[in-house]
């Protein structure tokens, strides 16, 4: 199981202590929760935040793009270090287009979709993308309470995967805890997001649980 902890909700003062608690737990990879306040309701971090996650962490840093137009903005986030951006569906971009790009600048791609999108508008990108991210919260806080629906969507998602062949990962992100965590993995989930559950606790304890979820 792999575990990307979102620094959204960690000790920014101390943002550096706390990856490296993380690195040591086993984190496999960083998930960077941008935010434009237009595409969500709420500002977060930019390019700069994660050029010194960068310089502080050799895992793969995931760019969660919750922005209008990330055919815009994508480069700097490439230029800053991130080795996958994670695009959602809901945005109104050429996704054929911005996927070559992106592939181009040297980063991967990911497809991302919010609780109410169903599955089959990210069906055709899933070739062409590294990872699924389904959406267990509607974006813009963490905090929030897991959306159970999420399930059935892993499970599908996971058959349509399996039943084509694809090497797409598929991830969660939101309302991740020991509880939920086990229902995503049991549907067939390969990463689970935890942003709350991980940095309002023991990172060390709280990593691990997640990380073995699997054999629970
Ligand atoms: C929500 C973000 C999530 C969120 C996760 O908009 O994309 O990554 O911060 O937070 P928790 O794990 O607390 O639900
Ligand atoms: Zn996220």
């Amino acid at each position: 199981m792999k575990i990307s902890p979102s620094i959204i909700s960690s000790k920014l003062e101390v943002l550096g202590e706390e990856i490296e608690k993380c690195d040591k737990a086993g984190a496999d990879s960083y998930h960077l929760d941008v935010m434009d306040g237009h595409f969500v309701p709420n500002l977060t971090m930019g390019p700069d935040l994660i050029s010194a996650v960068r310089r502080k962490t050799k895992k793969r840093l995931e760019s969660h793009l919750m922005i209008d137009r990330p055919d815009r903005y994508y480069k700097s986030f490439v230029e800053a270090g991130s080795d996958i951006l994670l695009i959602h569906a809901e945005c109104l971009v050429n996704f054929k287009k911005l996927r070559k790009d992106i592939a181009d600048s040297g980063a991967e791609f990911g497809i991302v979709i919010n609780p109410e999108t169903p599955l089959s508008e990210a069906l055709p990108l899933l070739p062409e993308s590294r990872i699924l991210l389904l959406m267990s919260v509607h974006p813009g806080f963490s905090g929030q309470k897991f959306i159970a629906s999420t399930v059935d969507k892993i499970r599908e998602a996971r058959s349509y995967i399996d039943r084509n062949g694809l090497d797409t990962e598929i991830e969660v992100d939101g309302g991740i805890n020991d509880k939920t965590g086990k229902l995503c993995v049991d549907a067939g989930a390969d990463i689970l997001v935890s942003a709350s559950y991980i940095f309002s606790g023991n990172i060390h304890e709280r990593i691990g649980i997640l990380k073995n979820l699997k054999q629970d």
